[in-house]
């Protein structure tokens, strides 16, 4: 992908807690319109990674470009008012409200003036439903459905209905699959398809080979805080993938990748 600037970069990134060295000498782009998967086993520091990109913890060294130039990403405020946006596990939805005020939680379109502002229900409630079936969505139509009453699937689509709905450009998605069944995560690929033909880069953190395979254009794979291999898609079999994922650390010995 020559020519194509990263819409979202880390260069020579180091983190380190106290003499605990997290991370070291990462190189990461990270493509509009691409799924790239961050893979590696407990500790291997992609929560660090993803915390960096999102504006939670600073990096020691190295330097991170957004579209082509260097930002201090020095809060989750600051990470988002440049659209990048985290969806968690537990997705932070709130499983009482409905739908819709999920949907938009303090953002909600209003009408009226002055005094009279109110909140538009009806109209977000429109928003909202026509958001979440654009990300495949269909069975939840009524607006005042409570979050809790949708599946895990449904509930981390929503989230990136959501995300994209208020700009996201970068989309990190902490292992939105690891507590649902089958279906329930096709429900998520599904989604990140969608999000990825809007345009949106997608950073995908996943301990499933299959999953990653699926979707992934593009793959880092962390190795006790370093990049032990970096790939794009139809370079890798799934095996060699599932490998990779089961701690690779003897394919890092041997690797020439
Ligand atoms: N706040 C912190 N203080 C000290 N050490 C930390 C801190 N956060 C992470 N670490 C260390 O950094 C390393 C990478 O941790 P990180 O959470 O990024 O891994 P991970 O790949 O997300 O693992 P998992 O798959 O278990 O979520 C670990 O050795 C961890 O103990
Ligand atoms: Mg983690």
């Amino acid at each position: 992908m020559t020519g194509i600037t990263p819409i979202i970069e880390l260069r020579d990134i180091s983190k380190s807690y106290g003499n605990n060295t997290a991370l070291s000498g990462i190189n990461i782009s990270v493509y509009p319109g691409e799924v790239h998967c961050l893979l590696g086993d407990n500790g291997a520091g992609k929560s660090t990674l993803i915390k960096m990109m999102s504006g939670v913890v600073p990096p020691s060294t190295g330097q991170i470009l957004f579209d082509g130039k260097p930002v201090n990403l020095a809060s989750p405020r600051e990470a988002m008012a440049y659209g990048i946006a985290t969806v968690h596990q537990d997705v932070g939805s709130i499983p009482l409200l409905g739908v819709a005020r999920n949907f938009f939680l303090g953002v909600e379109p209003t009408k009226g003036w002055g005094p009279f502002k109110r909140i538009d229900f009806d109209k977000a409630g429109e928003i909202a439903i026509e958001h979440i079936r654009a990300m495949g969505i269909s069975r939840v139509t009524d607006p005042d459905q409570l979050v809790g009453t949708m599946s895990g699937g449904e509930r981390q689509a929503l989230a990136i209905a959501r995300a994209l709905y208020l700009g996201a450009k970068v989309l990190i998605l902490d292992e939105p699959t690891a507590a649902l069944g089958v279906r329930e995560s096709s429900v998520v690929i599904d989604a990140i398809r969608k999000a990825r033909a809007q345009g949106v880069a997608l950073v995908f953190i996943t301990h499933n080979a299959p999953h990653a395979f699926a979707v992934g254009d593009r793959y880092t794979v962390l190795l006790q805080g370093r990049v032990a291999a970096s790939f794009s898609r139809g370079e890798k079999t799934l095996d060699e993938l599932t490998t990779w994922m089961a701690g690779g650390k003897k394919i890092a010995e041997d690797a020439t990748v």
